[in-house]
């Protein structure tokens, strides 16, 4: 959460920042700020506001944009209100500091330093640059060492000292800081994309090393002034985005996108008709050996999990556990050399899922990191990654990357099911034709949208609503419902239909709007029969049903037929219609669809 950026160069530092921030606004968009150090006269101009990226360049129009090097942020508040003084870049003496993270001693360290009477916001931040403007008696390096030995908690920090104009300073502990040098300068950023369109290479800045950023190179120390190489990587996916396109919002386009991106990542899996997943470099022992399998994930990509797990325990019958990775570590989970950990998250950054796996792996398990951005830091962690072929995904709410996700999961239980000797020749074959299928299926379903957008007009008036399912409907539910309720504010719950008659009926009552997917042959007259007893409740229902299951002379609210699939892979297109409707309710409530409120892309704190 949070973004942070710092550059170095011959352009006008103004206009770098504000285009990078606007590419990182999606980790966090309640106030935006930037500082920039006139290398000529020595002046500092500091601007920031609560509010978007956007409001920030209007504050910075009418600047003489001359200066060429300086800090910029875009927040998500952990600590203080959205407002313009708790806004980055803080000022302390001769620092100004911009933070990614949680400093958790904050407080002590007030104390400590006696920092009462001078700090203006409520942020951790403006502690730490008080505390640098402390220790800094000219060396910046030696402030950095001192400081980073009292902090506790995770960080990114992005310092210039006003008389050292020439220079950008960075230090981080967990949360992460990518940099790459062109032939206009230095540039560091919270991630890739924000590192614009010239650069080919980057390195991510290693735990505890001062960086710095020269107008030509970059230079790394450790904390004892030993310099440090620096490791380049290719940037070998496309980080440039080519904009909302003929949609009103990222999330429509990136839900139209799905069929492509789901082939893409199948594409180099799937080698003559055979799972082949050695591109990865994933070794079949990994997948032949294990006896366990643990997903560690949150959100959306947790939900992916869930899907997984129906599908390792009827294939494969064996052992799955699926957790909240922010709470993983507290229920003391049965870990061992046995466990295959598989790590899920589209950003790769999620802090959570990050230390779970860290854990998981510290007791001997094996991982497979399922990722959409190359290079991240659950990426590098893990000890093998299989990557999703999403592309960027700018809209806050999730919708290729599960996609994508699911398929990168359906091959990998595929290839598991084939090495375990459950799956013949036969039996991979029959699998794989249906998950071809997947992108056409959902494509039908794109198609319709425009009877799915009638459906979600009839809910906009909607205070809260229910989605009801059993067994992998239920799953596919729990998605639905998260993205309908983080789009349009509607109060959404998920339930296994079974355990409504425990409880929840009591909330059923006239005209309550109530979803239900009907995708499980075996389970629809259950399926079914629930649906009937909050009918008979009064509530308003909206079936999603697979194409040739008979709904007898059964009425309903609405109903949409999704074309039939085998029941495991009916995710895929009862997903897309779920995701349509959460998109359509949001837009025609008239809100900010890509970016709802409270909410960042990147989760970096715990
Ligand atoms: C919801 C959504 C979130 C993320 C979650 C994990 O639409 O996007 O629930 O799925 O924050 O993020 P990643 O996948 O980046 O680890």
């Amino acid at each position: 959460m949070c973004g942070i950026v710092g550059y170095n160069g011959k352009d006008s530092v103004t206009d770098q920042l504000l285009e990078s921030l606007e590419l990182l606004e999606y980790r966090g968009y309640d106030s935006a700020g930037l500082a920039t150090l006139n290398e000529t006269t020595g002046k500092v101009k500091l601007r920031k506001c609560a509010g978007r990226v956007a409001d920030l360049r209007k504050i910075c129009q009418n600047d003489k944009k001359i200066s060429t090097c300086g800090i910029g942020h875009t927040r998500w508040a952990t600590h203080g209100g959205v407002n313009d003084v708790n806004a980055h870049p803080h000022r302390s003496g001769d620092v100004l500091l911009v933070h990614n993270g949680i400093v958790e001693n904050y407080e002590e360290l007030i104390d400590h330093f006696m920092l009462h009477k001078e700090l203006k916001s409520q942020t951790d931040t403006e502690v730490v640059a008080a505390v640098l403007n402390k220790f800094y008696q000219g060396d910046p390096h030696e402030a950095i060492c001192k400081t980073v030995k009292y902090l506790k908690g995770t960080f990114a920090l992005v310092v210039m000292f006003v008389d050292q104009p020439e220079v950008i300073y960075a230090i981080r502990n967990v949360s992460p800081i990518v940099a790459a040098c062109n032939q206009n300068g230095t540039m560091l950023a919270s991630d890739v994309a924000a590192l614009g369109s010239t650069a080919d290479k980057y390195m991510v800045i290693p735990e505890y090393v001062i960086t710095e950023l020269h107008k030509n190179e970059i230079k790394l120390f450790d904390l004892k002034g030993k310099p440090v190489e620096p490791h380049f990587m290719d940037i070998d996916w496309d980080t440039t985005r080519d904009g909302k396109g003929k949609y009103p919002f990222y999330m429509e386009k990136e839900i139209m996108e799905q069929p492509d991106v789901i082939k893409a990542t199948m594409e180099e899996r799937i080698i003559d008709g055979k799972i082949d997943l050695s591109g990865d470099g994933v070794p079949d022992e990994v997948l032949r050996d294990c006896e366990r399998i643990c997903v560690v994930a949150c959100g959306t990509a947790m939900h992916a999990g869930l899907v997984a797990k129906s599908l390792v325990q009827s294939r494969l019958g064996m052992h799955m556990n699926v957790e909240y990775a922010s709470e993983f570590m507290y229920g003391n989970p049965v870990i061992d050399e046995k466990t295959l950990v598989l790590a899920i998250s589209q950003s790769g950054e999620t802090i959570d899922t990050l230390e779970a796996l860290k854990y998981a792996r510290k007791k001997g398990a094996k991982s497979i990191a399922v990722i959409n951005v190359k290079g991240s830091s659950i990426a590098r962690e893990s000890d093998y990654v299989m990557y999703t072929s999403a592309g960027p995904e700018i809209a806050v709410a999730s919708t290729k990357a599960y996609t994508t996700q699911l398929a990168v999961l359906f091959l990998l239980v595929g290839r598991m099911a084939k090495v375990r000797g459950v799956f013949d020749d036969g039996a991979e074959k029959a699998y794989l034709e249906n998950m071809v299928q997947a992108p056409d299926k959902m494509q039908q379903v794109l198609d319709q949208k425009h009877d799915i957008h009638k459906i979600a007009r009839e809910m906009l008036d909607a205070k809260d609503a229910y989605m009801l399912g059993r067994g992998l409907d239920y799953s596919i539910l729990l998605e639905g419902a998260l993205k309908l309720k983080e789009v349009s504010y509607i109060h959404t719950e998920a339930y296994a239909s079974g355990e409504l008659k425990h409880g929840t009926i009591a909330l059923i009552t006239e005209n309550t709007p109530v979803v239900a997917t009907v995708t499980q042959e075996k389970l629809k007259d259950k399926e079914l029969s629930n649906i009937r007893e909050v009918q008979s409740r009064g509530a308003s229902v909206v079936l999603f049903v697979k194409d040739g299951i008979d709904l007898a002379d059964a009425e309903y609210a609405d109903v949409f037929t999704l074309p039939a699939m085998m029941d495991e892979f009916m995710v895929f297109p009862a997903s897309a219609a779920l995701q349509l409707l959460a998109y359509y309710v949001s837009m025609d409530k008239g809100l900010d669809v890509d970016k709802p409120r409270n909410l960042a892309k990147v989760v970096t704190v715990e």
